[in-house]
């Protein structure tokens, strides 16, 4: 069943007129994320940059791209059946010119959480993937660093969480040569080893 729910549908209404933040003065469009309502892998990324601010849909651009062929090269899953979603639903960008993206703000991360906790209560994934410092450190409450984090299972409110690092960092160091893709590629390996067998 891929049919959202009326909760869903009426979330996705509520966040595209949001202007709870300062980050609704600049963006072009509300990311709400998108996928299969009902999946069971969730990915959470920092917030939607320029590609996505324009189209808005989550992971479009060059990390984007990335993320998509570890999901359906490397997972063997479509992308449109896991969710793929970010802390913050518009794009955070330095300036008005929004010539460069930033990592959310912490007002701007308080702002816009309460969404993410109601898509994660309302989807009620199996797993989560967290992509990056921002979204990790925001669900696990912690201020240890992805490097420290990744690898490792975590658990929020009972589901089970890996963090991993994004693929924005991953371009940045090395791309399609870069060693940490092997890194990335062994927490995905651990996601798919829960879900193949949930019980452990
Ligand atoms: N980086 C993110 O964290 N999210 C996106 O949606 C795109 C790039
Ligand atoms: Fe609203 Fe989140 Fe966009 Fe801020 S980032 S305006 S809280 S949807």
């Amino acid at each position: 069943m891929t049919e959202p729910t009326a909760q869903w549908k009426s979330l996705q209404e509520e966040l595209s007129s949001c202007v709870k933040c300062k980050l609704a003065i600049t963006r072009n469009t509300v990311v709400f994320g998108e996928g299969n309502p009902h999946a069971k892998i969730m990915f959470i990324g920092e917030g939607p940059g320029n590609q996505e601010d324009l189209e808005g849909r989550p992971f479009v651009g060059r990390a984007g791209q990335l993320l998509t062929r570890i999901i359906e090269n490397g997972m063997k899953i479509p992308r449109s059946d896991v969710f793929i979603t970010n802390i913050v639903k518009c794009r955070p960008s330095v300036d008005m010119a929004m010539k460069k993206d930033r990592p959310p703000d912490k007002d701007e991360v308080v702002a816009c959480s309460p969404y993410l906790l109601r898509q994660i209560e309302i989807l009620s994934p199996r797993v989560i993937v967290t992509l990056g410092s921002p979204s990790t450190k925001f669900l696990l409450q912690t201020n240890l660093g992805i490097t420290q984090l990744r690898g490792k299972w975590h658990s929020f409110r009972g589901i089970p969480v890996m963090p991993t690092y994004h693929p924005s960092y991953v371009l940045r160091n090395g791309g399609d040569s870069s060693p940490l893709k092997k890194d990335v590629w062994h927490d995905i390996k651990m996601v798919l080893d829960l879900l193949a067998n949930p019980a452990e």
